[in-house]
């Protein structure tokens, strides 16, 4: 049968060249990078060409970015980090945190452990297209903000905030700003020499690189707590041996995003463009998100009277697979929490499905599963009494 993947937003696949970048450190130049002798000074030459690589695709400084086991680490970092410079208890009653409703689990839930040992954060909602009001943002801000936690691109949805305006309200009052940009590197060009951003998340396996390492960019000045506790690995910031095969894989995989973003973008935004024309067609169909504000390869729709999960269960007998939710919650069958901040219903949100196309999605894969979605969705509409009495 042919599969067809369209879920890059959970994982992509690791680019060959990648793949050929990493190989020789799993068992020629196998020295742990701590090591000074020549094992594993060769290993340390390759994890900072790394570092040169991942920092050059921002326009940055090395030094700028540490090594973390991916997005997730990255994120808890970055909150729990700021946060433990000061216990609860030495703050004021203010928000301590702000974030959005929409963010990723990694913010969200880290964000709710912060609030169980007392401090104190506030949740931004977001409007029908999954945008957050500045104005509310600079309202909410008080003498006690130390950090603002707002994603570049929403993983579900691929709604695109404005970073730039938050970080200039953050820097403004003071404040600093932590995004996480793991859905939107190698879709957006980001350069943070010029934009207000003090830390930043990234994940190696949705550029096509390895997964289980990503990074965490901040700025030189920046200080913050590890997380961990050992022999004091990225200058005492984030201790653990290095995953020297991961890291070199996530160098090149951002060298190659790098190179590639213009052809990319291109490709993925008049491929993007024209499933979402078509999917149009089918009756009683909406787009998620926002009309333009989104990332170029995410395609969100809701189908009335629809459940998500059978579609993706008859798409994936057919070899092909999508997500319903994040693929992080597609195992929850409860409605998705971005899709209920947008103001959907829980019908609304549950008969909403998500494709994510990729480098290696062609047009033909489109027309391909086109007509199995469109005829999936009359099978289900055929039983569905929801849809019958809505006709
Ligand atoms: C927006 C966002 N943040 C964080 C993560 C977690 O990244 P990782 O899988 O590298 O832990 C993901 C993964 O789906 C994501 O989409």
């Amino acid at each position: 049968m042919k599969q067809v993947y369209m879920d890059y937003a959970a994982s992509t696949p690791v680019d060959s060249d990648v793949i050929k970048s990493m190989m020789p450190y799993f068992s020629k130049t196998y020295g742990n990078p701590s090591s000074t002798h020549k094992h594993g000074r060769l290993a340390l030459q390759a994890v900072e060409h790394a570092r040169k690589q991942v920092s050059s695709c921002f326009n940055v400084d090395p030094e700028t970015f540490l090594f973390t086991s991916g997005g997730t680490e990255a994120d808890n970092l970055a909150l729990k980090g700021i946060a433990f410079q000061h216990l609860p208890k030495d703050l004021g009653k203010g928000p301590h945190i702000i974030t959005s409703t929409i963010e990723h689990p990694a913010v969200l839930q880290t964000c709710k452990q912060l609030e169980a040992y007392g401090y104190s954060i506030a949740y931004l909602p977001v409007d029908e297209t999954g945008l957050i009001d500045l104005d509310q943002l600079k309202e909410t801000i008080t003498e006690d903000t130390q950090l603002i936690s707002i994603m570049y691109a929403n993983n579900e949805i691929g709604t695109i905030e404005p970073v730039e305006k938050i970080g200039n309200i953050a820097h403004k009052h003071n404040v600093l700003f932590h995004t996480d940009a793991v859905q939107a590197v190698g879709k957006i060009p980001i350069d943070l020499s010029k934009l207000p951003i003090d830390l930043l998340s990234i994940s190696s396996h949705k550029i096509y690189g390895p997964k289980g390492v990503g990074a965490l960019y901040h700025t030189k000045d920046i200080t913050f707590d590890p997380l961990f506790q050992g022999g004091g690995h990225e200058q005492g910031k984030r201790s653990g041996t290095l995953n020297t095969p991961g890291i070199v894989g996530l160098g090149k995989a951002c060298e190659l995003s790098q190179k590639r973003l213009k052809k990319d973008i291109s490709q993925l935004e008049q491929m993007s463009d024209y499933f979402i024309k078509r999917l149009f067609e089918i009756e009683s169909s909406t787009l998620n998100g926002h009309p333009t504000k989104r990332l170029v390869n995410n395609i969100h729709f809701r189908f009335k009277g629809i459940e998500g999960n059978a579609l993706h269960s008859l798409l994936d007998e057919k070899g092909i697979s999508i997500a319903t939710g994040s693929a992080c919650s597609s195992k929850k069958i409860q409605a998705s929490h971005v899709l209920l901040a947008l103001g959907l219903t829980p019908e609304e949100a549950i008969s909403s499905i998500r494709f994510t196309i990729g480098r290696l999605t062609t047009k033909e894969e489109i027309d391909y599963v086109l007509p199995i979605v469109k005829e999936s969705i009359n099978h289900l509409r055929s039983i569905s009494p929801l849809w019958k009495s809505n006709k």
